[in-house]
């Protein structure tokens, strides 16, 4: 006798058009109820447009009708707002005391290493003035959906990524908000967007500890936070001061990390400490957190980041980082 269970099995093998992601993944299965060998499933029709509805229902009914003794299969869709159907086990947002020190690049460096692991990724791109995700992933599509919600648009690796970029008319429009509607952009990223199961949802945050960063911290269920510097930081002051920000905000510092910690040449096996000594323990013991890891100066990750291949990049940091972060929360 076929269960539930299998039919579960059966719904998760099919695959949502326009983002790379199960029924079950997206948590779309509302309701199954089996009786004498006849399947009834309601489905969300969140962020679903009428072309895809009718080919899942299709596609649903054909691969439940192969399952032993089922001979008829009933399909209805009902409405459900994205946020209920999400599910995200951690929201880790990623900061730093200034800009340019690498937090879009650790952003995308720590989702590649946590999807390699084999966790459901997802980064939330909450940098609206200046988001730079999509092109660090050669993301172009548009996402999908419809009036009650959107589908991330999922990277090569199967990151699920939503940016404002994705959505403006011209990739480098610029984008000049004030700080409500950067609020609002925030808030429908999480509310409207169906995200569904994720293990890990990484926010890239805007640059600094100003008004920016805060919004988002107050707007997202941030369970962590990871604080990225560089050597060229002279003191530990500004290090502190996003410390300090978390702490305000009853955040938890997950650990920080160390950007451009030193150059490699690969030819010579030679390591340059290129802006002096690493502050890596220095932060850490400042921060009261650990050392997540340090990411050398590498040519071959800005041309990588330029041309939108990062998820080719290997590197100990992508290796080690889902461990690291794995670490701290046990
Ligand atoms: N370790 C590195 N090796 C090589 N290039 C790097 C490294 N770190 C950063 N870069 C380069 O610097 C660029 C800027 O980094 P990134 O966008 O991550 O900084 P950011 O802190 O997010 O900046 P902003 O504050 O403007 O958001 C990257 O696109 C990349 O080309
Ligand atoms: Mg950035």
């Amino acid at each position: 006798m076929t269960t539930i269970e299998q039919i579960r099995e059966k719904l998760d093998e099919i695959i949502v058009p326009h983002v790379i992601r199960s029924i079950g993944g997206l948590n779309l299965i509302r309701d199954i109820s089996l009786k004498d060998g006849s399947v009834s499933i309601s489905l969300a029709s969140t962020a679903l447009d009428e072309a895809s509805q009718a080919w899942l229902k299709d596609k649903v009914t054909e691969s439940l009708k192969a399952l032993k003794d089922i001979k008829q299969v009933e399909i209805t869709f009902s409405d459900a707002k994205p946020v209920d159907l999400n599910r995200i086990k951690n929201v880790i947002a990623v900061m730093s005391g200034k800009g340019g020190v690498g937090k879009s690049l650790v952003t995308s460096l720590t989702a590649i290493g946590l999807r390699r692991k084999g966790f459901e990724v997802g980064i939330l791109d909450a940098d609206i003035t200046g988001p730079s995700i999509p092109k660090m992933f050669g993301i172009k599509d548009r996402p999908g959906g419809n009036e009650q919600g959107l589908l991330p648009v999922t990277s090569k690796s199967g990151i699920e990524i939503m940016s404002i970029n994705l959505l403006l008319p011209e990739e480098d429009e610029a984008v000049i908000w004030r700080g409500p509607l950067i609020g609002k952009a925030i808030t429908q990223f999480w509310e409207d967007v169906v995200w569904g199961n994720l293990d890990y949802m990484i926010v890239d945050l805007p640059p600094g500890t100003a008004d920016a960063p805060l919004t988002v911290m107050q707007t997202l269920p941030i369970s962590g936070v990871i604080i990225v510097f560089t050597p060229q930081d002279l003191t530990a002051m500004i290090v502190r001061k996003a410390v300090k920000m978390a702490q305000q905000m009853n955040k938890k510092v997950l650990g920080v990390v160390e950007n451009m910690s030193y150059l490699y040449l690969k030819d010579f096996d030679k390591r340059i400490d290129l802006f002096g000594k690493s502050k890596g323990e220095e932060m850490a013991a400042a921060s009261n957190a650990p050392l997540l890891g340090q990411i050398p100066v590498d040519p071959d990750l800005a041309a990588m980041c330029d041309e939108g291949h990062i998820e080719r990049y290997q590197s100990d940091f992508i290796d080690s980082i889902g461990d690291a972060l794995t670490a701290v929360k046990n």
